[in-house]
């Protein structure tokens, strides 16, 4: 599937889900069901505000704005912001939001319910100066029922969110209500949200049992006969199957039903085969709901040590653990973002995901159905004691199995999902508190094994789950002899750094020569014995005088073990099950010390620009043939120094070639990458990988002359006047032959006219503290990163960027 049609289809999946955007959140019409999105059009003020949830309230010079929306990305990095170095040196705080629904009819039969899908953190929701509740974990998805508070016309929603306790994250959170926000009507008999429950057993290629368990809310008040008629559709919205039944309830019911699909479509990560299951009820021949449940139809199974098997099959973890937030949009992540970003993660051969500390935006898995990425969900980062300060342990005793059981619930149907995660790193936790979480979250769902991060240390998770101690030489070998029958999985392996663009020929180890905060250099003595060595790629340093802030792009900056020794621990062992790598994408926060914003852990910089592991992992993960060399061939000064050539390749061979002389052939051996030592001569390095002797894929690399130009590469040129669609503008300084200049750093201005606005600027430099919402950036390595969201009004996006000495470069798009 390209991904056009890829889009088309999660597109579907959504409008499917009656995901219907709209500017104005009114509500007209007599269906059954409907969902609006309630995104647009907030009042917005920082600091705390008397009376700011009163209907009388006067909020007309408030600014206004639309949700998905972070406060903290729009500050200033300041050393002094109490976030920290956790929180990015950003800014927190209190704020407060308001917004008009307008109600036209409101009938004795309808509920009307408000659903956040996330607000971080803290969040009290009011309705017409009526407070509806509070939550305090701001990952989690909620909803209120707003109806007995409802008028006709005119009512008022406010939300008051307060982040002001900080750190209240061990990373970067963001501040306010930064996913989207839904209103949804019902009649007064209604399946309630996520009361669908959708399984699968006896899943073969022939046949399989799916099973629908829901609940129904009856609030006539008095005792209904109610028809449920179930039907499953395929993909292509062709009905399946269909089930009736009826049932009398008095106020809250159950029911079940079971239907038999054959030659069923299984999903997997390569099949990512959807069904939608449509539920109606009817009372006395009338519809009164229409409950949609996407599923898919999968099976699981963990068989002793020989590994863990989807649809019979067994299958390896090609994993990375992410954080909830994307560079320059903070913790406020436009659909479009996201899916780039997850697209770019399946295009490397990543096949799953974990959703490290906490709980996504619904939108995450939708998308994870729909592209084939494998989830390991997780629920909490600590349980009852805090691990940063202010940070949700705070509130677990009161409020964990609350959070765990909306969790569950929300996400259970996603085919996507297949581990849950109850926790990570928990500090000192005691085997009963595994078991009552273990216990209490599989009475909600028994289908999917339970892991935990480094929760190898008790017996009650279904795979032993082990972070960067399971680096160590001999830790997993020792663990598996004592427990034969239990699988194992890295849930924070590999941990390796590296900077875009950076290079350096020695290794470096962490705790050795860039310690971390909470690491002291004397401790790698403790353990030196055990770690995966790297050998050096050259006696001298070649590229000297780097900052120790910033990390080498070849595989040799390594906290205990490199890349490559840890997929060869993966393939070896049938019981190693797969790793997720700390992490895919650079994340806000975490650093090693002001002015650094991150700590440079993902193999995608914070701009969303591959480093070169990228490549290395694609390597080891895809099918598709694939070459890549490192480092660049502008090494300015450096005529006749040789410089290491590394080639990483899934081809049998490559053949490395400057200004067009072969510098020999090389076969790819277990060591997963190919080493050219090259005395730097200006011109045209290129490599040619082959399989049978026959070339299959190539590369070239040309050194560039001086910065002269600026290239503009759009992701799209025609998009949506929704105020939704957004703009990937990646941004090169080149040469006059269009060949990026690897160490520009030009700063470049943008004017945009038009209907679209800027919505982020980005570079992936760790150490450019200038703001993320600006019309200007430096290039970070030859690179930038402008993001444009459209307006709601059609039209032309002009674009220019600009730079002192450069060649300007302009652009168009067209919104419809
Ligand atoms: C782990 C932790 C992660 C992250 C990582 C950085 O111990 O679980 O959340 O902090 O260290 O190395």
């Amino acid at each position: 599937m390209n991904s056009k049609s890829i889009l088309k289809s999660i597109l579907t999946i959504l409008i499917s889900l009656q995901f219907i955007s709209c500017t104005s959140a009114s509500i007209i019409g007599d269906k059954t069901r409907e969902r609006v999105s309630l995104d647009f059009d907030w009042k917005f003020q920082l600091g705390d505000i008397d009376s700011a949830q009163l209907e009388s309230f006067d909020d007309s010079n408030w600014r206004l704005l639309d949700v998905p929306h972070d406060w903290s990305i729009e500050g200033n990095y300041d050393e002094e912001n109490p976030a920290g170095i956790a929180g990015a040196f950003l800014p927190t705080g209190i704020g407060w939001y308001r917004k008009n629904i307008t109600i036209e009819k409101l009938q004795k039969d309808n509920k009307f319910f408000v659903e956040f899908d996330g607000v971080y953190m803290n969040s009290d929701v009011y309705i017409n100066g009526q407070l509806l509740g509070n939550r305090p974990y701001g990952y989690i998805s909620f909803s209120y029922d707003l109806t007995p508070y409802l008028k006709e016309g005119r009512n008022s929603l406010a939300v008051r969110v307060d982040n002001s306790k900080s750190p209240s994250g061990r990373w970067y959170t963001g501040s306010g209500i930064y996913r989207h926000v839904w209103l949804t009507k019902t009649s007064n008999i209604y399946v309630p949200q996520w009361g669908t429950n959708v399984t699968s057993t006896n899943v073969t290629k022939e046949s399989a049992t799916i099973h629908l368990n829901g609940e129904l809310k009856n609030e006539t008040g008095s005792n209904q006969k109610v028809e449920i008629q179930s039907t499953i559709y395929n993909a292509e919205n062709k009905e399946i199957v269909s089930i009736k039944n009826n049932i009398s309830v008095d106020l809250n019911g159950e029911f079940t039903q079971k239907f038999e699909v054959e030659n069923p479509n299984l999903w997997s990560p390569e099949t990512p085969e959807m069904y939608v299951l449509k539920t109606k009820l009817f009372v006395d021949g009338k519809l009164r709901d229409t409950y949609k449940t996407p599923f898919g139809i999968r099976s699981i199974e963990l068989r002793g040590s020989r590994g863990f098997f989807l649809n019979g099959k067994s299958i390896k973890f090609k994993g990375l653990s992410n954080h909830h937030d994307a560079g320059p949009v903070g913790a406020a992540v436009p659909d479009d973002v996201l899916f780039k970003r997850l697209k770019l993660l399946k295009d490397m051969g990543c096949n799953a995901l974990r959703t490290t500390h906490n709980p996504f935006s619904p939108e995450f898995y939708t998308m994870c159905d729909t592209l084939g990425i494998l989830v390991m969900d997780e629920a909490f980062d600590g349980w009852w004691k805090a691990k940063a300060t202010h940070d949700y342990g705070n509130y677990f005793k009161e409020w964990w199995k609350k959070d765990l059981t909306d969790f569950i619930k929300r996400d259970r149907n996603h085919p996507s999902v297949v581990i849950w995660s109850i926790g990570n790193e928990v500090p000192h936790f005691k085997s009963e508190e595994q078991k009552e979480i273990v216990d209490f979250l599989k009475n909600i769902d028994n289908t999917r094994p339970v892991t935990q991060g480094r929760g190898h240390l008790a017996p009650y998770i279904d795979i032993a789950g082990f972070n960067g101690h399971g680096e160590l030489k001999g830790v997993l070998e020792k663990y598996h002899k004592q427990n034969p029958d239990k699988l194992i999985i890295g849930t924070e392996i590999t941990h390796t750094l590296q900077t875009r663009g950076i290079y350096r020929t020695k290794t470096w180890y962490r705790t050795k020569d860039n310690p971390a905060p909470w690491e002291k250099p004397a401790h790698f003595k403790n353990f030196e014995s055990k770690v995966y060595k790297i050998p050096n790629l050259s006696e001298e340093e070649v590229f000297s005088g780097i900052t120790k802030k910033y990390q080498s792009s070849y595989d040799n900056s390594i906290v205990r073990i490199g890349v490559r020794d840890d997929w060869k621990r993966v393939e070896k062992n049938d019981y190693y099950i797969g790793n997720f790598r700390w992490t895919g994408f650079d994340y806000l926060g975490e650093s090693f010390g002001w002015p650094a914003r991150t700590a440079n852990f993902g193999i995608i910089d914070l701009a969303g620009f591959p480093k070169d592991h990228y490549y290395l992992y694609q390597s080891l993960w895809s099918d598709k043939p694939m070459v890549h060399i490192l480092p660049h061939w502008t090494h300015t000064g450096k005529e006749g120094v040789k410089i290491p050539v590394v080639i990483y390749t899934n081809c049998e061979s490559a053949e490395l070639f400057l200004n067009g002389k072969s510098l020999g052939e090389q076969k790819m051996t277990d060591e997963g990458q190919l080493v050219w030592q090259v005395p730097f001569k200006k011109g045209e390095l290129k490599v040619i990988a082959k399989n049978n002797n026959k070339p299959i894929i190539e590369k070239v690399f040309s050194s560039a002359g001086k910065p002269s130009e600026i290239q503009l590469n759009i992701d799209k040129i025609v998009v949506n006047s929704n105020k939704t669609d957004v703009i990937h503008i990646e941004v090169s300084v080149t040469d006059n032959k269009k060949i990026m200049h690897p160490e520009a750093n030009n700063l470049i201005e943008f004017e945009v006219s038009g209907p679209g606005k800027i919505i982020g600027v980005e570079n992936g430099d760790i150490l450019d503290l200038s703001p993320n919402k600006a019309n200007y950036r430096k290039a970070f390595k030859g690179k930038c990163l402008l993001l444009i969201q459209t307006t709601a009004e059609a039209g032309n996006i002009e674009l220019k960027a600009t730079s002192k000495g450069l060649k300007s470069a302009t652009s168009n798009i067209t919104v419809n």
